[in-house]
């Protein structure tokens, strides 16, 4: 039986150039979806999943990340004081335990792979979670926790896939599949940002995997790939044989909150799941769709 999954790092030392001018001084991972920062989802499901620890990766001008996973005795004070229950639990829930938040520094963003590689003395020798908050997954169970369900049956690293158009596969890593049994797709190579006419598949890794911890020794290589960066995808490949790799369809519905677009859908997706929201908002957005078109 495999280890259980106690710990997840969360990379959010990128520069989020897309989002400029939004990320001149806020961090990417803080903007809001609804009233959500959204590191804050990612950081919500994985706790629902079961994981304990936190480390975040993080570069110079992302200290309010830490700050808003930590107490704010002034804020709760003065809540209390107004006797503002309900906004004094909801940054208490964003509050992660003593003990359950570290933060680690990227100096350099060299790529994803060495942003998980900084994170190993944290880790050590145990499976872990890396959690990409981008990628945001509406689903009745939290998508983690359908990862670590699978890791439990069949070891090794376990990631999140879903099929992608053909045209869209250099934008991820794409699975070599081996065989395909229930949601679960046994791959026997991975290969990172392939050309569409030369991927293995449309089985695309989205943003939550479950890794064994040998991977840290194949990123300590420090090879270089795609964009001459340090990627995760090709460090992955290089232990398949050493242990299993399987690719995991989760339930559920992914927006990439790191386009434009897919943050704008991401908002209306779950402005539209939200039941206090979803009866007011559905006709203006019915309203807007007709405006719209005239
Ligand atoms: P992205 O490819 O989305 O890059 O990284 P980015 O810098 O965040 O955004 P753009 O492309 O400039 O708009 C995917 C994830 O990996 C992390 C990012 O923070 C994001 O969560 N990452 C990437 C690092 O932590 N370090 C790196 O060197 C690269």
């Amino acid at each position: 039986m495999p280890k259980r999954v106690r710990k997840a790092v969360l990379p959010v030392a990128g520069l989020g150039t897309r989002f400029l001018p939004a990320t001149k001084v806020i961090p990417k991972e803080m903007i809001p979806v609804i009233d959500k920062p959204v590191v804050q989802y990612a950081v919500e499901e994985a706790r629902a999943a079961g994981i304990e620890e936190f480390v975040f990766v993080t570069a110079d001008g992302k200290e309010s990340i830490a700050n808003h996973f930590s107490v704010h005795p002034v804020l709760e004070a003065m809540l209390a004081e107004k006797k503002k229950t309900a906004e004094l639990k909801l940054i208490q829930d964003a509050t992660l335990p003593s003990g359950g938040l570290h933060m680690v520094k990227q100096h350099e963003p060299l790529g994803l792979g060495h942003a998980v590689w900084c994170a190993w003395q944290l880790i050590g020798d145990e499976p872990f979670a890396v959690i990409l908050p981008d990628d945001m997954v509406l689903s009745d169970t939290p998508c983690l926790k359908q990862l670590i369900d699978a890791h439990q049956k069949v070891g090794g690293h376990v990631v999140a896939v879903e099929n992608v158009a053909r045209d869209q596969t250099n934008r991820y890593g794409i699975l070599d599949v081996q065989s395909e049994e229930g949601n679960i797709a046994k791959a026997k190579g991975l290969v990172e940002k392939p050309d569409p006419a030369k991927a293995p598949s449309t089985l695309a890794i989205i943003g939550r995997y479950i890794l064994d911890p040998i991977v840290f020794k194949e990123l300590d290589k420090r090879t270089k790939g795609a964009g001459n960066e340090i990627q995760l995808t090709d460090a992955l490949n290089r232990t398949i044989g050493d242990v299993p790799f399987h690719g995991y369809r989760f339930e559920g519905t992914r927006y990439d909150c790191g386009t434009r677009v897919g943050f704008v859908e991401a908002n209306v997706a779950f402005g539209l799941a939200n039941p206090e929201m979803k009866d007011r908002l559905r006709p203006i957005i019915e309203r807007l769709l007709v405006e719209s078109k005239s």
